[in-house]
């Protein structure tokens, strides 16, 4: 009989948003008549803005004709799409990228996990706490880890707390690490690290031959000037940082899927026996190699983000959630619960009223208000006692929902 990958027997629990999916349809099927309001996963609701969509539909229609027909494309991604995100989203950034360095994909969760492939497994990694799970459970999946101990730490990660002593940005690690987990704006905190902080970062790893794998998905939801975008805004970037986006929340893509990954030409690996390797050669080499390439119509919408009307119809939507963010923030407040983030992410961090664990929390907003968040705890042992809200949702469920939790904790 085959053997299995023994690593994924190693992770402690489901996926967290499947696990809250479960708990969600084990409510709605006992309570048929609650109208549940969803604020739990990240997941858009506005429809595709009009340009893209139209330019999804014309390239449709394009695959119907012999003269505009498009079988494969280029594995990295058309060079239409990459020079239109290097001109109008890294460029006014004062950053300036090669075409070869750019890889469109189908997302950014994908893209978060495939990197590891090209990193030997004795690398030690460092992660925060709370964070994204996907950083943590894909490395146990490849196998870097021991087993996870008590309180769901994995022997041989090195984890970094965010708290609110730290301002949820994690500290530099006290052992040298070799590759570095970095997420602005923060998921799930909704916090952003400044050109300070990352800065600290950058010459670290410059220091030690690490890499950071910076995740900016949700750099659009940025509103604070002065906050960096894109890791490659600290000087010294290029040499020791990857860096990964997604149109998932930028541009309603959840369901669309595109990302893109960015291997700066100058970044280098050793190999075994310590010579210098670029890791732009062998991301290249993966992709060509394990991927097909995002599709074309798919690609032409992403596309259509960047032209004027694209744009500005974008930032529209970008602004309504994040006025949805507002409205959860100051509501919250005002109930008397502390909240962090949601000004310059679509997320905020509430710590649980009355000292509640994050289930607890969980269990209690669901079967008392109808509303749905995820559980901090979900993200890492640091986020017990915490709790995220998503601004993601329809303006007027999300005022129903911030009056429904007012009535339940306000005072
Ligand atoms: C989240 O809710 O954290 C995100 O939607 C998950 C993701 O982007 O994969």
């Amino acid at each position: 009989m085959a053997r299995i990958n023994d690593n994924y027997l190693k992770l402690k629990a489901g996926y967290l948003f499947p696990e809250i999916g479960r708990r969600v349809r084990e409510f709605t099927t006992a309570n048929p008549d609650a109208k549940v309001i969803r604020l739990g996963i990240g997941d858009v609701t506005r429809p595709l803005a009009p340009a893209v969509l139209k330019a999804f539909h014309d390239a449709v229609d394009d695959l119907g004709t012999t003269d505009h027909f498009a079988g494969y494309g280029p594995e990295q991604g058309y060079d239409w799409l990459i020079n239109a995100i290097i001109e109008k989203s890294y460029k006014p950034l004062g950053v300036s990228l090669r075409t070869s360095e750019m890889f469109i994909s189908d997302g950014s969760k994908c893209d978060c996990a495939n990197i590891l492939d090209i990193f030997a497994l004795d690398n030690v990694v460092a992660i925060g706490d709370p964070v994204y799970p996907v950083y943590n459970d894909t490395n146990v999946m490849i196998g870097r880890t021991g087993e996870a101990d008590e309180k769901g730490y994995y022997q041989g990660v090195v984890y970094m707390p965010c708290t609110e002593g730290n301002d949820f940005v994690p500290e530099l690690p006290e052992k040298k690490v070799d590759i570095i987990y970095l997420c602005s704006p923060n998921n799930p905190t909704g916090t952003v690290a400044t050109k300070e902080q990352l800065k600290a970062w950058v010459d670290y790893a410059n220091a030690n031959g690490a890499i950071i794998l910076f995740d900016a998905a949700y750099e659009a939801f940025i509103t604070t000037p002065g906050i960096p975008h894109s890791i490659y805004e600290i000087e010294g970037a290029k040499t020791c940082a990857i860096e990964f986006r997604s149109f998932s929340k930028t541009a309603g893509f959840t369901g669309v899927r595109c990302g893109l990954v960015v291997v700066p030409e100058e970044l280098m690996g050793t190999t075994e026996t310590g010579e210098k390797y670029s890791l732009n050669k062998l991301w290249n080499r993966r992709t060509t190699t394990k991927f097909n390439g995002a599709s074309y119509p798919v690609q032409k919408a992403a596309a259509a983000v960047y032209s004027d009307e694209g744009w500005k119809q974008t930032k529209e939507i970008i602004d309504y959630y994040m006025d949805n963010a507002r409205i959860i923030r100051e509501g919250l407040s005002q109930a008397g619960i502390t909240c962090f983030g949601g000004v310059d992410s679509p997320y905020i961090w509430l710590k649980t009223p009355g000292g509640l664990s994050s289930w607890d929390f969980f269990d209690k907003l669901l079967n008392e208000c109808h509303v749905v968040g995820t559980p901090g705890s979900g993200f890492g042992p640091s986020g017990e006692g915490y709790f995220r809200l998503s601004a993601f949702g329809h303006k007027e469920n999300v005022i129903e929902a911030v009056e429904r939790i007012k009535q339940k904790w306000g005072k």
